[in-house]
């Protein structure tokens, strides 16, 4: 997405990063993994058509991103990704949330959590959105965990995809509460940032 090319969202303990045409290798070779195609409801593509996916992702009006410690070189400390896609045209205060921790040993430690929250947080004071939504296979436990801790509730369930939709909208507390919760996260220019990390000075992943 155009207007968030260059934005980073520092948390405390993940960095949320505009996908990059280097990133690609490492998530093709992820979605290799027939539990995350699953869990995710994906379908494998080639190595070309993720290239291909990840250049109309960044021209389109979604907001994808991966993340990384911006000290060490991405594709080697990526862990995951969090999209939130805008599906309705016509409504453009309604937003698709998706997570992905596709590192298994970095699965259950706080990390979806806490990137859901900086991903509303961001959608909610930078993109206007007042609704969220996310789309849950019935089998997925850990996700709806996830989802209900954070206060979405099942709107409905498709039979024929087997998946819940949750939905969140976000009240004037809500509201308060994100934006006001400064420790969250801070936003920087992503260009900037690697740009000042000389290589040398990489220390240990913070994730
Ligand atoms: C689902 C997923 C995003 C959750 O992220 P995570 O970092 O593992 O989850 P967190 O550690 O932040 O935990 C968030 C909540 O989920 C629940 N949870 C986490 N791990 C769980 C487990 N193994 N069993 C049951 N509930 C669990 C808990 O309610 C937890 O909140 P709590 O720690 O306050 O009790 C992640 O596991 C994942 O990506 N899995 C594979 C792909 C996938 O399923 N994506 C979602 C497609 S809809």
């Amino acid at each position: 997405m155009r207007i968030n090319e260059n934005t980073l969202l520092e948390g405390r303990r993940v960095v949320l990063v505009p996908y990059e045409r280097e990133h690609v290798p490492r998530y093709h070779q992820w979605m290799t993994c027939p539990e995350l195609q699953k869990l995710t409801a994906s379908q494998p593509l080639t190595l070309e058509q993720e290239y291909e996916m990840q250049r109309r992702w960044r021209e389109d009006d979604d907001n994808k991103k991966r993340w990384a410690d911006p000290r060490v070189a991405e594709e080697d400390c990526m862990v995951g990704d969090v999209n939130l896609f805008l599906t309705d045209s016509e409504d453009p205060s309604l937003g698709e949330i998706e997570i992905m921790i596709a590192e298994p040993k970095d699965r259950g430690r706080g990390i979806g959590k806490e990137v859901a929250r900086m991903m509303m947080c961001y959608g909610i004071t930078r993109l206007g959105i007042h609704k969220f939504e996310a789309k849950i296979g019935k089998e997925n436990q850990v996700s709806l965990a996830l989802f209900q801790k954070l206060h979405f509730q099942e709107v409905s369930y498709s039979e024929a995809f087997q998946e819940s939709t949750l939905e969140l909208r976000i009240d004037e507390e809500h509201e308060k509460r994100l934006a006001g919760d400064r420790s969250l996260m801070e936003e920087k220019n992503y260009r900037e940032t690697k740009a000042a990390i000389r290589p040398e000075t990489a220390v240990h992943p913070r994730i």
